[in-house]
């Protein structure tokens, strides 16, 4: 079973290096207050220092992401892969050196997280994401996110993330990502997963990633 996720796993960083070499070629340097303007920008929605923000509905925290995922991100954004119209706008007007000083500043910011989640839910999350619901056929998330949740490469970090927000993303998955049939992208390797989790396992797997560090 480890293996297939191995196998997966070299696929994203296949293509996510493919990627990557294509935009080294583009980039060239960013000013600096060219970058914080922008950064600041971000932060308006993201919260100070990326941390995430609790409004009317959570702003995911952009802190200690990984650069490639983040990226990835913005380009799904743009090709409305991933659906939302307000980072529609905001990204589809950022430059290739841009985008890589973005993701750059946001890896290295890593302020606490904002908490907030019922800590009595934390054990059953733990156990979720270190071993998975074999009866479900959910594999341990640790296996990809990593046993500390920083992630790696284009498997996002999920350590600190707004608990609402993962608890939105997971149970929402089918109506935001991997939108274009033509254009398949690493979301599809998440979309069985989150739709075989049941409300309360996806819950307590957000409490838990929610408060690690
Ligand atoms: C007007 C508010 C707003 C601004 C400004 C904004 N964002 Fe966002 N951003 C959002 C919202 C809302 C989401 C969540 C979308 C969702 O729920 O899928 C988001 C999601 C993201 C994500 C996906 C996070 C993840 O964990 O998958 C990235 C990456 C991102 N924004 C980067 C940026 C960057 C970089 C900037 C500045 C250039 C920026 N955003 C500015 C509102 C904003
Ligand atoms: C086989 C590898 C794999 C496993 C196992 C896995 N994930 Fe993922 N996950 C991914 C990949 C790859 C992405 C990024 C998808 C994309 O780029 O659209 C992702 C994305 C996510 C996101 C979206 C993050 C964001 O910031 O929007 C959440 C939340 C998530 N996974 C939670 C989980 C949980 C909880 C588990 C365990 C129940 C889990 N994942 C197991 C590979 C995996």
């Amino acid at each position: 079973m480890h293996s297939r996720w191995l196998l997966l796993s070299s696929i994203v960083v296949v293509l996510a290096n493919g990627c990557a070499a294509a935009e080294e070629k583009t980039a060239s340097s960013v000013a600096p207050q060219a970058l914080k303007a922008k950064t600041d920008y971000c932060k308006t929605c993201h919260g100070l220092d990326g941390q995430g923000f609790r409004g009317s509905f959570p702003m995911p925290r952009l802190a200690g992401q990984q650069p490639e995922y983040l990226a990835n991100q913005l380009q799904a954004f743009i090709d409305r892969r991933r659906t939302n119209p307000v980072m529609f706008n905001v990204a589809h007007v950022l430059d290739p050196a841009m985008v890589k000083s973005l993701a750059a500043y946001f890896q290295n910011l890593n302020p606490k997280p904002l908490g907030g989640a019922s800590k009595a839910l934390v054990p059953e999350g733990k156990k979720i994401y270190e071993e998975g619901l074999p009866s479900a056929n959910v594999p341990p998330c640790a296996s990809c996110h990593g046993p500390d949740a920083k992630g790696a490469d284009a498997f996002p970090r999920l350590a600190g993330q707004l608990h609402d927000y993962v608890f939105r993303k997971l149970s929402d998955w089918d109506k935001e990502r991997g939108q274009r049939k033509d254009q398949p992208d690493n979301s599809a390797i998440m979309q069985p997963i989150a739709h075989n989790l049941t409300e309360a396992q996806i819950k307590a797997v957000s409490a838990y990633v929610s408060q690690l560090e």
